[in-house]
């Protein structure tokens, strides 16, 4: 770890360097590592910083007291010059080719990813890019100063709200004015935004809308009250059957029988346990799967059977 900084009210950015000094393994805007923190815990942080930037990654983290206390290990426990183990870059928020213009729109923290965004477009001609940063107040908006540098005056757009989301952004007016050929959209923030994004955006252009969710959302369907009893799944390659009870995951289920399966996030928000079914009916849970990969893939840390049987291609 080579520094910390204080970028904003409860916001610290760490910038992570190889301590040998070499170059890092080579990421795209609205990619995210995971950082391994004590006690076994792993989190997914959004890089921030230039792709273009070998050098380092930097992530940014806002002190959350009411979550799952990843924020909270990182504030307390990370200094400089500390080692701290992180995976190889992934991206399943890419920007996407061809886009003549490109409207990133951020809910406090969910800057990050658009930050890093806002970089890689920063030195490209053929698309315009323009982002609205929703946070509480000045105070609470991160990296303010380098994002005025890499994006054109009267296309960076701060809307202080302070704590009221009736008086910030009109989501859906912005989005209403917006949608047209050649537009895409991103946008990244917490749950109440992203449905107002998502809503705002429902009637664009098929793959010209893209988010990415930095918490679960609250299920729809408790846990408990989806699949009575559980259900079964079927490894294919073997024929071996495991029961899935109501209070544990698939992933869960397959581990303790010793299926070798991989898991980061545990929240449907990364889509390291992504696995192929072959048959059965799947109540996908995840933040991260499109309607297409819905169709062959589950996230097995999260979704869960609605068919008595389910097939995994593992
Ligand atoms: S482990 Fe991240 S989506 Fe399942």
């Amino acid at each position: 770890m080579r520094q910390v900084r204080y970028e904003g009210r409860n916001i610290q950015s760490y910038e992570l360097v190889d301590p040998e000094g070499r170059d890092l393994p080579p990421f795209t805007a609205g990619a995210h590592i995971d950082v391994h923190l004590e006690n076994g815990i792993v989190r997914q942080y959004s890089l921030c910083n230039s792709p273009g930037d070998r050098r380092r990654y930097v992530i940014a983290v806002l002190r959350d007291e009411k979550g799952r206390g990843g924020s909270k290990a990182v504030h307390e426990h990370l200094k400089v010059q500390d080692r701290v183990r992180v995976s190889c870059p992934r991206n399943h928020f890419e920007l996407a080719e061809g886009a003549r213009k490109v409207i990133l729109i951020a809910g406090g923290i969910g800057v990050t990813p658009l930050k890093s965004m806002a970089h890689q477009l920063a030195g490209r001609d053929d698309a315009g890019c323009e982002l609205h940063y929703c946070a509480r107040d000045a105070q609470s908006a991160a990296f303010t100063e380098e994002l005025a540098s890499l994006i054109e005056p009267g296309r960076l757009h701060f809307h202080f709200d302070g704590g009221d989301p009736a008086k910030g952004l009109d989501i859906a007016q912005l989005l209403r004015n917006e949608a047209q050929d050649g537009t895409h959209v991103y946008y990244c923030g917490p749950a109440g935004f992203m449905r107002a994004c998502a809503d705002a955006s429902a009637d664009w252009p098929k793959g010209t809308v893209h988010c990415e969710h930095f918490k679960a959302p609250e299920r729809a369907v408790p846990r408990d009250e989806r699949t009575p009893g559980g259900f079964t799944v079927e490894i294919a390659s073997t024929g071996e059957r495991l029961r899935v009870p109501v209070d544990q995951s698939i992933a869960d289920v397959l581990k303790a029988a010793g299926v070798p399966v991989q898991t980061s996030c545990e929240a449907g928000l990364c889509a390291t346990c992504k696995v192929r079914y072959l048959s059965g009916e799947v109540e996908h849970q995840d933040c991260i799967l499109d309607g297409d990969d819905q169709q062959n893939f589950l996230t097995i840390c999260v979704s869960r059977a609605k068919s008595e049987l389910l097939v995994l291609d593992l």
